[in-house]
């Protein structure tokens, strides 16, 4: 039997490359509730219990009201098989989503190998499905709306006030006033539950995974991800994306009441930044335009596990400051 992380990427597989449909990726970004609730132009996508009563199933079988595209065409067929103009999903595929369905849609299936310690090789493939998660959740060419506006508030536009705030000498209530303002708060809220429901489902409490997990993004280390919609391989764009983060984690740390999940991340930032600082020499990092990073070595053979136990060891001020540092390290010749 899958579990519902499984019927996501069985999703994400039987959709294929190409631009998102209209009604998104409606299986992503939400938890296994969340999805067997959905509505999706007022068709019930999930009867549990019940596979043919289920819209996913006729979406994809083409049974009314869609198959308008098929011939025959089904009595009552107003739309047509699912992915609509694309290859249609395998029937092995309809088949383990008919039992997925008929046996209640577990959230999570005992024994699958997501739950348990990793081991080297499955750790790979458990990050690329994070990442390619995290990309669906909250990269603004997929992301919904509401998610879209939350991320936008607290990007680039907030780096700027926090900037002037830390690095630029301003006075520091430009950026607690910017915090206080309630719609703010509200996306700090949100993008901190959001993210905090992600490394869960995929990491729960393993902090080494998700550290790990981190490195390898930072440093361009992870496989291709022949699924992902957006870059054949998981890595941080560009350098500047690391500092846009800051107010969102700046926020979290000010807003007290800190899970042990808002500090996995907090270190993870610095994990991946410095990883991405010390590893990549790639096209996209010339020289002169790489992270500089000036307490770790590239060429240090235990450089990773340094890291890692360095930051796994930092309370959340001592984070918040370190952070506070690589900005003005990668910022100060242009201050
Ligand atoms: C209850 C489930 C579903 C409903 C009611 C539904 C409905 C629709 C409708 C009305 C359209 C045409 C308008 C638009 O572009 O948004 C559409 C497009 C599309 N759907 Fe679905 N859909 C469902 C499930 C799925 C699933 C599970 C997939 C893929 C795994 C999928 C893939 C697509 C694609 C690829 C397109 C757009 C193709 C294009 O623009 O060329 N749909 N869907």
């Amino acid at each position: 039997m899958i579990d519902f992380l499984e019927l996501q990427d069985m999703l994400d597989r039987i959709l294929g490359t190409g631009p998102a449909p209209r009604h998104g990726m409606f299986w992503r970004g939400v938890s296994r509730d969340e999805f067997v609730a959905k509505r999706v132009y007022g068709i019930q996508v999930i009867v549990v219990n019940d596979p043919a009563s289920s819209g996913l199933v006729k979406a994809l079988r083409g049974l009314a009201p869609f198959g308008s595209d098929l011939t025959p065409r089904p009595a009552g067929a107003v739309m047509p098989r699912m992915p609509m103009r694309r290859p249609p999903a395998p029937e092995e595929d309809i088949v383990k989503i008919e039992e997925w369905i008929r046996g209640g849609c577990p959230d999570i299936v005992e024994g699958k190998r997501r739950r348990l310690p990793l081991t080297a090789s499955t750790s790979d493939q458990l990050h690329v499905d994070y990442w390619r998660a995290v990309d669906h959740f909250f990269h603004p060419r997929m992301a919904d709306p509401v998610t879209g506006e939350h991320v936008g508030r607290m990007h680039a536009g907030a780096f700027l006030i926090w900037e002037a705030a830390h690095l630029l000498n301003q006075p520091a209530t430009q950026w607690t006033d910017f915090l206080s303002q309630p719609e703010v708060q509200s996306s700090v809220n949100y993008l901190r539950e959001q993210q905090n429901r992600l490394i869960g489902e995929f990491y729960g409490a393993d902090s080494a995974a998700f550290l790990d997990s981190l490195w390898k993004f930072g440093g361009n280390l992870l496989p291709n991800d022949p699924l992902s919609n957006i870059r054949p391989r998981h890595a941080m764009n560009g350098t500047l994306d690391w500092f846009y983060w800051i107010p969102q984690l700046d926020a979290t740390v000010r807003a007290g009441n800190l899970t042990p999940t808002d500090l996995m991340l907090l270190r993870g930032w610095q994990v991946g930044l410095v990883a991405d600082g010390l590893l990549r020499t790639d096209a996209e990092r010339p020289e002169g335009e790489r992270i500089p990073i000036h307490d770790f070595m590239a060429g240090d053979p235990n450089v990773k596990a340094d890291v890692i136990a360095t930051f796994t060891a930092m309370d959340a001020a001592s984070l918040l400051q370190k952070m506070q540092d690589r900005a003005h390290d990668f910022f100060a010749p242009q201050l």
